[in-house]
């Protein structure tokens, strides 16, 4: 696959303070790469460094096959969209996203046409001659976009360019901008601090934690497999609990939690008696289908939360004393349980990955 960003051992410094450090990736042409992380990981100075932004202190940044050593931002085959998207309030949106090709002169004709296919894209035809302030936050947010994309980079550089949207209309956008990228095919890299964005959106996602990069891989592949304690918290809803690590070779780890033992995926050899079991909310079965699993346990119900589309239950584990948090969905499939039963609940050896206590 040619790779059209890559970053190889890339370093940031400012002050003292090493905000990048040592980073290699590298993106496939035409695909939606995300960098997700807390805030202050990094994730920006990034980016940065990738528009021309910002300079690395080490390492080089190679661009289309071309090293950005010494290339200007201006110079570059990337293209960047901001969380404050800064539209020009006294033009139009024909206008606004006119401007970059009027700057580089290009003929009448031609600008009319790209402009055209551009708003057709971003399905804002019917707002053309709109100015910024009669529109919603989505559609200015839709501008921005058909003004980088407008350009034809080879690399578009987004920086949470979804961040100042409520909720609802995150989501729209989120599957309109994946929507977006496979049409033009253009290579996308995101930056967001929000995992539903990220697992929704990229084909890769890099993790980013202290200005390292933890896991990169397919958001599946991230969800069910963590590579670092770091990552199996940052995304998705886990229990983390203390076992006793019984045996372990490279990919396994026989634990025990309690009385209940069993095997646990693990990411190496774990060479300590004690480690940190990762077990997602969601993969916990209650009552019934329980009987199913190949670890079954007993456990008292503490707390049960109602969000809607599912049900949280607390619940203390009998083998052990452990505190498990499990989310049930509330699908009219099954029964919701009582607060201060005991029931059975289950889960498969293989959905949970053990960590060594000096993982990170
Ligand atoms: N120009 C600068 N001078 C000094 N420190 C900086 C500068 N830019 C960034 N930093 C620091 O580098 C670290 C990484 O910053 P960066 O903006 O890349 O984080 P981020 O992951 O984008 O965070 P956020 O999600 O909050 O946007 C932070 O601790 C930040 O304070
Ligand atoms: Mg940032």
């Amino acid at each position: 696959m040619t790779s059209d960003v890559e970053f190889r051992s890339v370093s940031k410094v400012f002050g003292s303070f090493l905000a990048v450090d040592d980073i290699s990736f590298s993106v496939p042409r035409g695909s939606f790469f995300s960098l997700l992380g807390p805030s202050g990981c990094g994730k920006t100075t990034t980016l940065r460094m990738a528009s021309g932004f910002e300079w690395p202190d080490a390492g080089d940044v190679v661009i289309a096959g071309q090293n950005m050593h010494n290339v200007p931002a201006y110079a570059r085959p990337t293209n960047m969209v901001f969380q404050r998207w800064a539209l020009f309030p006294h033009m139009t949106v024909t206008q606004n996203v006119a401007f970059g090709l009027e700057v580089d002169r290009r003929p009448r004709d031609e600008i009319a046409r790209r402009v055209g296919e551009a708003l057709e894209l971003v399905g804002l035809t019917a707002l053309a001659a709109r100015k910024p302030a009669q529109l919603s936050g989505g559609q200015m947010q839709r501008v921005a976009l058909a003004r980088a994309l407008v350009k034809q980079p080879k690399v578009l550089l987004l920086d949470e360019p979804l961040g100042a949207l409520d909720l609802k209309l995150r989501m729209q956008m989120q599957l309109e901008l994946k929507r977006i990228q496979r049409e033009v095919g253009t290579t996308f890299i995101y930056v967001t601090h929000d995992q539903g964005e990220a697992l929704t959106m990229s084909d890769q996602i890099a993790v980013m934690n202290r200005g390292r990069i933890d896991q990169l891989d397919t958001p599946q592949a991230i969800y069910d497999r963590p590579a670092t304690r770091f990552v199996s918290s940052f995304i998705g809803n886990a229990n983390l609990i203390p076992v006793d690590i019984l045996d372990s070779d490279d990919t396994t780890a026989k634990v025990a939690l309690g009385k209940v033992t069993f095997t646990s995926a693990a990411n190496r050899k774990l060479t300590g008696k004690s480690g940190v079991l990762s077990l997602r909310h969601e993969r916990i079965r209650l009552g019934d289908e329980a009987a199913a699993c190949d670890v079954t346990a007993s456990a008292t119900i503490t707390d049960a939360i109602f969000s809607g589309s599912a049900i949280t239950y607390v619940m203390t584990l009998e083998a052990s004393d452990a505190i498990l948090t499990a989310e049930a969905p509330h699908d009219g499939t099954t029964a919701p349980q009582n607060v201060g039963a005991t029931i059975a609940i289950g889960w498969d050896g293989d959905a949970t990955t053990t960590f060594g206590d000096d993982d990170v």
